[in-house]
């Protein structure tokens, strides 16, 4: 079954990206882009650069000075921290209580931004094993699970009759949605990045985030993947998913990494929960 109309129609209602981060998103791709063209980037939009000095200036950046110039924060924070922080504000004010995944909204959105610093963590740890993975990881991770905002806005589906449905049979979430609505969340969010032109291997990250084993895997894939097993490991946006995913071995190998890697992230990001709380403003 393809996605419903009134899905598809939500998607296509959906307000499209701020000016200021589709700039900044075309700037991500790019690996000679200036911190000056970025705080010129930042300079037109007073209300993102407003977010970024606070971000900049939050107990979690741990700088020594007082930031008051976006040319200062755009070098503290450096640009896919500044893309994450602009994107999660559009996403928190899109966004409405998710009940029907039992989580609240905060949760939600907590578990996307986990997912985004997860993603830093397993770029870092990959490139000691030299494998490189896109600096675009950690937005593809903020963003992954936008079609369930979507669901949740824009359709009348019965997610308790998911969530039943996945408790009774055993299985996931994702399976549960696909056999009842014929599509999955992933999907949806596959379609919200379409509309909002993101890249084509951030798009790809989130559509494909719950195929397991997921086929032609990118350091992309494996890393979003991974990212989102990760945040719920360290318990935020568990929800009624439940704990039903696991590390992916051959994500992980792809990766460089073993077992013990996922665990030292883990408990890496654990650790830094509270200050991505502060950064993210939730
Ligand atoms: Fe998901
Ligand atoms: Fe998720």
């Amino acid at each position: 079954m393809a996605m419903t109309k009134d899905l598809l129609d939500g998607v296509d209602q959906l307000d499209p990206l701020p000016i200021t981060i589709q700039t900044l998103l075309t700037k991500l791709g790019d690996d000679f882009v200036s911190p000056r063209e970025i705080t010129r980037v930042l300079e037109y939009d007073q209300a993102i650069a407003a977010m970024l000095l606070r971000a900049a200036n939050s107990a979690a950046m741990g700088a020594r000075v007082r930031i008051e110039r976006i040319s200062d924060a755009v070098a503290h924070l450096g640009l896919d921290r500044i893309l994450s922080v602009a994107m999660g504000a559009h996403m928190k004010s899109m966004s409405r209580p998710v009940e029907m995944y039992d989580l609240s909204e905060n949760d939600f959105w907590l578990h996307g931004a986990v997912a985004s610093v997860a993603a830093k963590e397993i770029a870092a740890a990959a490139a000691r094993r030299g494998v490189e993975v896109p600096k675009q990881a950690t937005i593809a991770a903020l963003m992954h699970d936008v079609g369930k905002l979507i669901l949740v806005r824009y359709t009348d589906v019965d997610m308790q009759a998911v969530v039943d449905l996945a408790r009774e049979d055993g299985i996931t979430f994702v399976e549960a949605e696909r056999r009842l609505l014929g599509f999955d969340h992933a999907e949806v969010g596959g379609a919200v990045a379409e509309k909002w032109n993101f890249p084509d291997d951030i798009r790809d990250a989130i559509a494909r985030h719950h195929d397991m084993p997921v086929a032609d895997p990118t350091p992309m894939t494996d890393t979003v993947t991974l990212s989102n097993v990760i945040a719920k490991t360290v318990g935020v946006g568990v929800g009624a998913e439940g704990m039903n995913l696991f590390a992916d071995r051959l994500s992980m190998k792809r990766l460089g990494l073993r077992f013990p890697d996922f665990a030292r992230i883990s408990s890496e990001v654990m650790s830094q929960l509270d200050g991505i709380k502060q950064l993210y403003g939730v």
